[in-house]
């Protein structure tokens, strides 16, 4: 079922997990599984679009045709977003970056030291999305997920303004079914002009190929 509606247009997709290593044996990660990504990518690619997808640690099999980056931390999704975004028609950034990662990484397993506890200085991670906002161009689409457990519609339409994105797709952990690790999402997309679709409870692979298709239609009103 692939089409040729986006013959000759670049989609840039992140999914998945990031991991930030503390010692050989130990990382700080998250629940992603990217399965939502692969979905998104999956229809852009059923589209007719060349689709790269920034691939974070997942277990999930990606359909052939996609050209998968795989990475691992945020720092080398950043480096390979950053190397793609230019050459960009459309990107969606539905991985689940880790904001913060150990300052230090140690050489050897840290060892228990006594019976208190202990501490990791954590720092900063690059905002993927944000540095994409700040150098996009009026031809560039470019689609933020966020992932939000209380004031949920606030936060939302904070990331879209200080992220500089055309859309930000809502997902609330208060959900059931919907998130991390479920083949089904629940989201509420918000477009910078105002409009907001609130969608029901779906599975992630139609929930791609109707977000797809709203981002179609609007990077063919904008023509
Ligand atoms: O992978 P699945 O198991 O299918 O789960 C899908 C999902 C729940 C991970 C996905 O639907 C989702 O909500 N992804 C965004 C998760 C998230 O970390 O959101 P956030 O609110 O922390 O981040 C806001 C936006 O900024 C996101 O587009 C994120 O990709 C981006 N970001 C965040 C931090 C960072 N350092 N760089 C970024 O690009």
């Amino acid at each position: 079922h692939k089409d040729n509606t986006l013959n000759g247009k670049k989609v840039l997709i992140t999914a998945g997990p990031t991991y930030e290593n503390i010692d050989p044996v130990r990382f700080i990660g998250n629940f992603s599984s990217g399965k939502m990504g692969i979905a998104i990518a999956e229809a852009f690619y059923n589209r007719g679009a060349e689709v790269n997808l920034v691939l974070g640690p997942s277990k999930e099999p990606v359909p052939g045709g996609i050209n998968v980056i795989n990475v691992r931390s945020a720092q080398q999704m950043y480096d390979a977003c950053m190397a793609l975004f230019p050459d960009t028609d459309m990107a969606v950034m539905s991985a689940a970056v880790a904001d913060f990662r150990p300052k230090t990484l140690a050489e050897e397993k840290i060892k228990k030291q006594d019976d208190e506890g202990m501490t990791i200085e954590l720092v900063r991670n690059p905002d993927i999305l944000k540095a994409c906002g700040a150098i996009k161009s009026d031809k560039q689409l470019l689609v933020g997920f966020a992932l939000e457990t209380n004031n949920e519609e606030e936060n939302a339409l904070g990331k879209l303004k200080r992220k500089n994105a055309d859309m930000i797709v809502l997902n609330s952990l208060n959900d059931e079914k919907a998130g991390f690790g479920t083949d089904t999402n629940k989201v509420t997309i918000f477009e910078k002009n105002g409009t907001i679709h609130r969608w029901p409870l779906r599975s992630k692979s139609e929930l791609g190929v109707q977000l797809a298709d709203l981002m179609i239609e609007k990077i063919n009103e904008s023509k």
